[in-house]
Order: C-alpha cells, then structure tokens, then sequence
C-alpha cells in the first residue's frame, strides 16, 4: 500500500499552518500576553521559539520525513521499545485536548449566534458564567448537558469528519486552502477595524511595550516555552505525521521556518487586534486597561462581547471574531484527527475511512462532558494537566529519543541533503541538551507547585481523579496499543537516508 502524498508542498504548508494556528493563536496566546503584562510576554515568546520551538518542528518534520511514518511508526523505526511514547502523544491530544477543544469552538458558534442581536445582553460576565454555561459549583456536579454547547460540538465535530474522511489531498489539504486564506482576510479585517477604534493606541502601547522587569519570574518563562509547545502543534504527533506525507525531496527547514514564522505572525496579529479593543474598552469606559478584564478565559467570552457592545457595527465583528476562532478551531482538530486516524492505519492497515467515523464518533461522545455545567471546570482541569505534563514529558522524551538512542547527525545529514538551507552542528546540542534541559527545569517547577497548593483551588480529589486520572488512562491506552502486534510490515522497511541512520545507540 503506498503512503498518500500532500499534492503540492503548499498544500503541506498550508496545512501544518493550519495546524498551528489555531484558538491557541488568538485565545490562549492574548490571555497569557495579557496575564503578564502585554510587552513582557513577547520576549521570552520569541526567545522560547528560536531556542526550542523552531528546533523541535525541525524534528517533528525531520523525524516524519525520514523515518516516513506516523509518531508511532517513526518511533518503533527508532527502537521498537518507544513506540508507546507516539501512541500517547497522539492518544492525549485526541482523546484529551480535542475534546474540550472542540467544546471551546462550541462555544465560539454560539457566540457567532449570539453577536447578531448581542444576546448576551447587558452584563456579558453574568451571561458566559451563569446564563450560558450555567457552571455548576465543583467538578464533582456535573448537572446536565447544555443543549446548545452540546449541539455546536457535533457542528465541530461534523465538520471535522467531513473534511478528514475525504482524505488528506481531498480532504485537509482541499480545505485548508480554502480556510487558511479566509482566516488571514478576515483577521487583517479585524486588525483593522480595530485599530481605527478610539483609545486602541491605549490597548497596542500596553501590548508592545517591553517590561524587561518581568523577565525574572520564572512564571513567564513557563508560559512562554509552553506556549510555544502548544501553538506549533509540538509533541502532537501531528507535525510528525503530515511530513510522512510529504515526498522525497522537500525542503525541511524550509518548511519549519514558514511554518514557525506564519505561526508567531499570525499570533502577533492577533494580539494587536485583541489589545486595540481593550484599549477601546478602557477608554470607553474610562478604566485602566489592567482593569477591564478580570479572568483568563472571559477575554474572549466577556470582554470581548462588552467591547462589540460598545463599537458601531458590533455585531458584524462579534460575528467576523468568532467567526475567526471558528475556522482557526478546525483546521487544528483536523490536523490530530489525522494523526491519530495515520498512526492506526500505519500499525493495524485496517479501512481510513472507517477509522476516520469511528475515531470522530468517539471524540464527540467524550467531549460530552465538556457541555455539562461542570464543563468549563474539568476543561480548566484537564488543559492544566494535560498542557503542564502530558506534553512537557513527550517533549523531553522525544528529544532523548531521537538525540541519544537514533544517530542524529544522520538525520541531520538527511535534512541537509533535501533542505535549501542547512542545519548547523549546534541544533544536534540544542535537541540533545538544551531543549530537553528547559522542559525538565519547567517540569519540576511545575511539579513543586502543584504539590504546595490544589491547582485552581478544585479539591485534591477532583484534581486526582480528573486531572492525574486522565494523564494515567490515556498512557495505559497507549501502552495496550503499542503492545498489540502489527499488523503491517511498514515498519521493517526503515527510513529514507542511509543504513546507518538505522542503528540504535
Ligand atoms: N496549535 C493549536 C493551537 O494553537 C493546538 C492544537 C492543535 C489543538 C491540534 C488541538 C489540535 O490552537
């Protein structure tokens, strides 16, 4: 059976774009930049994508390329004992980040709805928290589903299965070059709009005003390096799988510097537009900017909403913002859709399509708890759990595994033999110590903090059973898949460089 190949090196692009970008780039990254203080955060941002976040994509695609497998393949190429370290990262992020993800993009339909006649009313805050979302007291009462979060998630999912059934050039690659320029039009719309608004000056200055002070709290540098993690899709498997696809000769770090760029572009511009309103909000409203939003996640669900409220035209950008978030949601649940669906064809052979619907259906039954009244609680939940550790020992141990037990000067030869421009001899050092070293230090900052206090004041037993208790069940799904026999011979045919590059050790 011969591997399906992306039609056009754009089509890859576009769609590892549109992996990358996605509600990370607008709702994660503005929240965290706004966290910290605008300015501060771009700092160690950008320093946290040079030193680990373009590295590691390099990776991700160089790994794919050259070992032409999904995670998993790619892994057991390497030493058969890693295997499970592919079936966990693609088996988290399917069956734990997508599943309050496409919850999230729930919301953002809804939302889109409601920006027409601004259906959240007069006080946003009351609306999202209890009209909407109805959040109920503790994780532990999970008080019904929400019919109208309920049904935006089969809209998302639905949409997913559309697209991933048709294949990856049918399919992903089809709908990306469709989604991925929509996203970039309607967003300099956005930019735009929001830049002509009285007091934006107030909201960019905030934004792109370095604070060097900050640069000492460990805190920011978590979140950057995070932050990084997440957006580029990195420890995904994601990245991994669409370079399997990719043909012989293709530009690797080509690819991982358009990709990495667009990516950080694509947030940068994002934050202008989300900053632009605060200023306008403050300024209307003539508040400091640090006091019109008072939680992480009400940037986009209640300040936003007030500032639509406030603007003429309103509803039109309510509608074109989340409207934004909508498709930038998508072309991200897709892309792991896809790489879980390559990693059991590559082990089992068994029909794409019918994985494709039974993996969907799957996911949409487990993101069902994320439309109960306890839902925005356990998404909190399990996005810390799985974002703080989850990722963060994938991440490390990918750099242990393809830096220690796999020859990487090889793969680096490799990349250098497709590639425009070559990797220098650093990037072997910077895969096999810094980067790994940086995640380890993040790790057990992580770690220490979690033990002196209940993350986000949820009981120790909700955190134990919810957040630990997710980690633990999708490493034992990966385990049992990974022990399971093949039932391809993919992976005796090794990779694409030398013999060498083969060898353990
Ligand atoms: N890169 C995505 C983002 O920034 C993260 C993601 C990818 C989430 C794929 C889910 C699936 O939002």
């Amino acid at each position: 059976m011969s591997r399906e190949q992306w039609r056009s090196q754009s089509g890859f692009l576009l769609a590892a774009v549109g992996s990358a970008i996605g509600l990370g780039n607008i709702w994660r990254f503005s929240y965290l930049a706004y966290e910290h203080g605008g300015g501060a955060f771009l700092l160690p941002y950008l320093i946290a994508l040079v030193t680990a976040g373009g590295p590691l994509l390099v990776l991700e695609y160089a790994i794919g390329h050259e070992r032409v497998g999904s995670a998993p393949l790619a892994y057991s190429k390497i030493h058969p004992r890693w295997e499970w370290l592919g079936w966990w990262a693609v088996t988290f992020v399917m069956f734990g980040i997508v599943l309050y993800y496409t919850a999230i993009m729930s919301w953002c339909l809804n939302y889109f709805i409601l920006s027409i006649d601004l259906g959240w009313g007069k006080d946003p805050n009351a609306y999202f928290f209890s009209g909407f979302l109805e959040v109920s007291d503790s994780p532990n009462q999970i008080g019904g589903v929400r019919g109208k979060i309920l049904a935006g998630i089969a809209v998302a999912w639905f949409a997913s299965w559309i697209i991933v059934y048709r294949g990856v050039q049918g399919g992903i690659e089809r709908a990306n070059k469709v989604m991925m320029p929509l996203l970039l039009v309607l967003t300099l719309i956005l930019v735009a709009w929001s830049a002509s608004l009285e007091g934006a000056t107030v909201g960019l200055r905030a934004y792109l005003t370095p604070d060097f002070s900050q640069l000492s709290d460990p805190k920011v540098w978590i979140d950057a390096y995070s932050q990084i993690f997440f957006t580029l899709s990195l420890g995904f498997g994601i990245m991994i799988a669409y370079a399997s696809y990719l043909p012989e000769r293709s530009d690797i770090t080509g690819h991982a510097v358009l990709t990495a760029g667009i990516n950080s572009g694509y947030s940068l511009l994002a934050g202008c537009a989300v900053f632009s309103v605060l200023g306008f909000m403050a300024y209307n409203q003539g508040k400091d900017l640090s006091d019109v939003v008072t939680q992480s996640i009400g940037l986009a669900f209640v300040a936003y909403p007030t500032a639509i409220g406030l603007m003429p035209a309103g509803p039109v950008f309510g509608a074109v913002f989340f409207l934004c978030l909508f498709v930038a949601g998508l072309s991200s649940v897709i892309s792991i859709i896809e790489a879980f669906v390559s990693a059991a064809v590559d082990k089992f052979g068994c029909s794409r399509r019918y994985l494709v619907s039974a993996v969907t259906a799957l996911g949409f039954l487990g993101s069902i708890v994320f439309s109960t009244r306890a839902g925005l609680l356990w998404l909190d939940i399990v996005d810390h759990f799985v974002t703080h550790y989850a990722l963060v020992v994938v991440g490390i141990l990918e750099c242990v595994v393809v830096g220690w037990l796999f020859s990487i000067s090889s793969l680096r030869h490799h990349v250098n033999r497709v590639s425009t421009f070559r990797l220098a001899r650093g990037w072997d050092w910077l895969i096999r110590l810094f980067v790994p070293g940086v995640l380890a230090v993040i790790l057990v900052g992580d770690l220490v903090r979690e033990l002196q206090r209940p993350y986000g004041r949820y009981s120790w037993a909700a955190l134990i059973w919810i957040g630990w208790g997710w980690l633990l069940l999708t490493l034992l799904l990966a385990f049992t898949i990974a022990s399971r026999p093949w039932r391809t011979n993919h992976r005796a045919l090794g990779g694409r460089s030398s013999p060498e590059a083969t060898d353990a050790g």
